[in-house]
C-alpha cells in the first residue's frame, strides 16, 4: 500500500503541480462467489472484497471546479467540470462514476461546498466484472466523505449513494451488491447479505486445504446498456405476474416449490426461466453459507457448479468463452466448484482449487480455452481484503 501512495502522489502532482495537502484513498474491487442476478430481486448475495480496487489522490480546492485525471487513460487527459454544472456530459467517459457520486452526495443534501482535483489508479482490470466502476464511486465517496468531514455518512450509505448514482447518473440499474461489498469489506471474509434488508453476516473464508481462483476470460462485459437491464426488466414482469398468484413483494420470497407451484402464471417462457433462477439462486446461496459455515467446501463448491449452470441456462447471461473456462474446470480433479461471477455476458469465472492442483489447474484450463477460442485466459488467486481506507 505504501508504494500506492507514493505513486498516487506523483502521479497527482504530475497532473496538478504538486502534491501539497492531499489524501490518497483506496476502495476494492470484489468477487461474488454465489447469489447471481439476486440483489436486485430481494434475494441473498455472498461477495467478498478483493485486494485490488481503485486508488484515488485527492485535494480540496478553493473554487467550485472539478478535476479529474485517471493515470490509466492518460489519452483523456484531464476532465474539467463544476459543482454548478452536474449535468451528465457525452465526453465525461470514466468521469460520470465519480460526478455521479458526487451528484448523489448533494442530491441527499451533503454539504460539498467546494470541488476537488482528483486522480485515480485503477488496479481491477477493464471489463473483468470485478466491479471497477463500484470500487472507483466508493472511492469517491469515501474520500469526498472524508475531505468534507461528512460524519454522518456510514459505509452503508457510501454503498447506496454509490448504487443511487449508478442507476440514475449512469443509467445501469444495478443492484447494491458490488458497492456493499467494496464499502463494508473485511479481510478473509465474505459478506452474506440479504438484499432485503440489508441485514448481513461476516463469514470467514476457512477453505482448508484450498483456494479461490478468478479467472479472466477476457472476453470484456460492459453491463451498461446491456442486457442486463432487460433481464431486470424480465424478472419484474415475472413478479407483477406472479404477485396475482401469491402474496409475495420480490422474488426472494419465494422457495422452489412454491414457485413451482405458481410458475404458469408467468406467461413468456424467458421471464419464467429468468425468475427461476432468481428464486432457485437465492435458496441456493442460503444453502451454500450454511455448507460452509459448517466446514463443508464440498457441498459449497458443487452449489457453484449449479449456480452456473442456472445463470448459463435460465439465466442466459453467461457467454461461450466463459463456459468454456467453466467445463474444462469442471472436469479437473481438485476444483471443488466453478462459476461465472458477477453481472455475467463475459467476465470472469471463480472457482475453488484444491492448493496441490492450483497450477496443473491454470495450465489445464489456458490451453483447453485457447485451443477452442484462440485467447489468452489470465488467473488470479484471490485475497480477500477490507474496506476503503485512507492511506
Ligand atoms: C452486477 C451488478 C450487481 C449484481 C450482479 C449480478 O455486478 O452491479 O448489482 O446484480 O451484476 O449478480
Amino acid at each position: 500500500m505504501a508504494d500506492y501512495k507514493q505513486m498516487m502522489l506523483d502521479e497527482f502532482a504530475k497532473a496538478f503541480g504538486d502534491a501539497d495537502g492531499v489524501n490518497v484513498y483506496f476502495a476494492p474491487g470484489r468477487v461474488n462467489l454465489i447469489g447471481e442476478h439476486t440483489d436486485y430481486n430481494g434475494g441473498h448475495v455472498f461477495p467478498c472484497a478483493l485486494t485490488i480496487g481503485t486508488y484515488a489522490a485527492v485535494k480540496k480546492r478553493s473554487d467550485r471546479a472539478l478535476r479529474f485525471y485517471s493515470v490509466n487513460f492518460p489519452d483523456k487527459g484531464i476532465v474539467e467540470t463544476s459543482l454548478d454544472d452536474m449535468r451528465p456530459k457525452a465526453d465525461d467517459s470514466w468521469t460520470a462514476y465519480p460526478k455521479g457520486v458526487i451528484w448523489a452526495m448533494t442530491g441527499r443534501g451533503l454539504d460539498i461546498p467546494t470541488g476537488i482535483d482528483m486522480v485515480v489508479y485503477g488496479t481491477i482490470p477493464a471489463g473483468s466484472g470485478l466491479s471497477s466502476s463500484a470500487s472507483l464511486e466508493v472511492l469517491t465517496g469515501e474520500a469526498v466523505r472524508d475531505i468534507f468531514g461528512l460524519k454522518d455518512v456510514s459505509n452503508t450509505d457510501l454503498a447506496k449513494i454509490g448504487q443511487f448514482s449508478e442507476n440514475n447518473y449512469n443509467g445501469m440499474n444495478c443492484g447494491i451488491m458490488d458497492q456493499f461489498a467494496s464499502a463494508m469489506g473485511k479481510k478473509d471474509n465474505a459478506i452474506f447479505l440479504d438484499t432485503a434488508t440489508l441485514e448481513f453476516e461476516y463469514a470467514p473464508i476457512a477453505l482448508k486445504d484450498a483456494c479461490i481462483i478468478i479467472t479472466n476470460s477476457n472476453v470484456k462485459h460492459s453491463l451498461v446498456g446491456s442486457d442486463y437491464n432487460t433481464r431486470r426488466a424480465e424478472c419484474e414482469e415475472a413478479l407483477a405476474e406472479l404477485k396475482k398468484v401469491v402474496a409475495i413483494e420480490t422474488l426472494g420470497d419465494l422457495d422452489e416449490s412454491t414457485f413451482e407451484a405458481n410458475k404458469q402464471a408467468i406467461s413468456k417462457d424467458n421471464c419464467r426461466a429468468r425468475a427461476k433462477h432468481a428464486v432457485y439462486e437465492n435458496r441456493r446461496t442460503i444453502r451454500a453459507v450454511e455448507a460452509l459455515k459448517k466446514g463443508d467446501v464440498e457441498a459449497f463448491g458443487r452449489l457453484m457448479n449449479e449456480a452456473h449452470t442456472s445463470m448459463s441456462v435460465d439465466y442466459a447471461a453467461s457467454c461461450p468463452e466463459v463456459d468454456i473456462l467453466v467445463e474444462a474446470a469442471w472436469k479437473i480433479d481438485g476444483v471443488l466448484g466453478s462459476r461465472i461471477t458477477g453481472g455475467g455476458f463475459g467476465g470472469c469465472s471463480v472457482s475453488i482449487v484444491r492448493n496441490d492442483a492450483v497450477e496443473m489447474c491454470k495450465e489445464t484450463v489456458a490451453q483447453e480455452y485457447k485451443d477452442k477460442t484462440g485467447l489468452d485466459a489470465d488467473f488470479y488467486v484471490v485475497s480477500i481484503g477490507d474496506g476503503p481506507c485512507r492511506l
